[in-house]
């Protein structure tokens, strides 16, 4: 091949790519795409790279001649190449940031949750009325011996309480001693005088159960919250006072209450606490002062302590706060019971 030749034929060829390129180019649809053409057209194994090597062979006339058509070459397919690139770049970050879009106007998701269930948040709040007051919280264990939910509370062998048609006895096996459901929060007197020396003032929050049926005003779980105090000289003027001042708290300023003479066997004497209460009377709690037997089973001197002792439904107290007039509401599982006092 002669020098003119073989220029001539890279001079066609050069304008044939030339030529052929920008529609290549234009129907590229990715960066991928577009790359394969670069590499085609001006890359190192490109026709364009090939005539720089070949520049060599012409004569330096034709070498100036085929040099600048070669230079012209690769900068207009270079130009071509970068404008197309351009395109499919703003469309590549078109699509991302449409994938990756975050509506600021869409409504925020408010998290659920949940709220104390109406007797939890009394009891908590009676407790709060004695601790602020300086007593301590004390819990008991739900399943009781005997003993300390009835021998220790000077209840006799034979009261009717003990059997089997009021309390839940459950089947221990070969154990030393019966064990049952508590019935009241009242043995945590006795175990928690057993612990320590007077003086002691402290509430007992917690689930109790007795075999009943349920219906508007009986459940076979429920919740009471006891309470003790003694020390070297209380009087029945101190349990009035205390307890009269925790029905003004819970119930509002303008509370009444009335004691009724009442029995149990772990206080002498008994009474009935009543408050007058958003219209109504209502049987609000058992007290009296601490029976000396009481004292005698957990080892306190009954001629140097005096105290009195008080157990309230909490449930009841629930119920009176929130106009609840069945007591299987408070222990339905629908929420929508729970919902209406948030
Ligand atoms: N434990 C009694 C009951 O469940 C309530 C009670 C009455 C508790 C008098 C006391 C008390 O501490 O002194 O009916």
């Amino acid at each position: 091949m002669t020098n003119l030749s073989a220029r001539m034929e890279l001079t066609e060829r050069l304008e044939a790519l030339r030529a052929s390129l920008p529609d290549k180019v234009e129907a590229a649809e990715t960066l991928e795409e577009l790359a394969g053409l670069e590499a085609e057209a001006i890359g190192k194994r490109s026709l364009v790279a090939q005539a720089r090597r070949e520049l060599g062979t012409l004569d330096p006339d034709a070498r100036r001649v085929v040099g600048r058509q070669i230079q012209e070459t690769a900068d207009e397919m270079a130009r071509v190449l970068t404008a197309r690139r351009t395109v499919l770049e703003a469309a590549t970050d078109a699509t991302i940031l449409e994938r990756e879009r975050v509506d600021m106007t869409l409504p925020g998701r408010v998290p659920a949750h949940g709220s104390l269930h109406l007797v939890e948040e009394t009891m908590n709040e009676i407790v709060d009325i004695f601790t602020s007051i300086g007593y301590t919280v004390a819990r008991g264990p739900e399943a009781e011996t005997e003993f300390y939910n009835f021998t220790a509370l000077n209840i006799p062998a034979t009261h009717p309480a003990r059997l089997e048609t009021d309390t839940l006895y459950l089947d221990y096996g070969d154990a030393d001693e019966e064990v049952l459901l508590r019935t009241h929060t009242s043995p945590m007197q006795a175990r928690y005088m057993e612990e320590r020396d007077p003086p002691v003032y402290v509430v007992v929050p917690g689930r109790v159960f007795r075999r009943d049926a349920l219906d508007p005003t009986h459940s076979p779980v429920f919740h009471q919250v006891e309470g003790l105090a003694v020390d070297t000289d209380i009087t029945l003027a101190d349990l009035k006072g205390t307890l009269a001042y925790f029905a003004r708290e819970i119930f509002g300023p303008e509370t009444k209450v009335k004691f009724q003479p009442d029995h149990f066997p772990f206080t002498e004497p008994s009474a009935q606490m009543h408050a007058y209460a958003l219209g109504q009377w209502i049987e609000l709690l058992g007290c009296g002062m601490v029976h000396p037997a009481v004292f005698e089973h957990v080892g306190y001197d009954p001629d140097a302590v005096t105290g009195f002792a008080f157990g309230m439904g909490a449930d009841r107290v629930a119920m009176v706060r929130h106009g609840i007039t069945d007591l299987r509401y408070l222990f339905d599982p629908d929420i929508r019971v729970l919902r209406q006092f948030r």
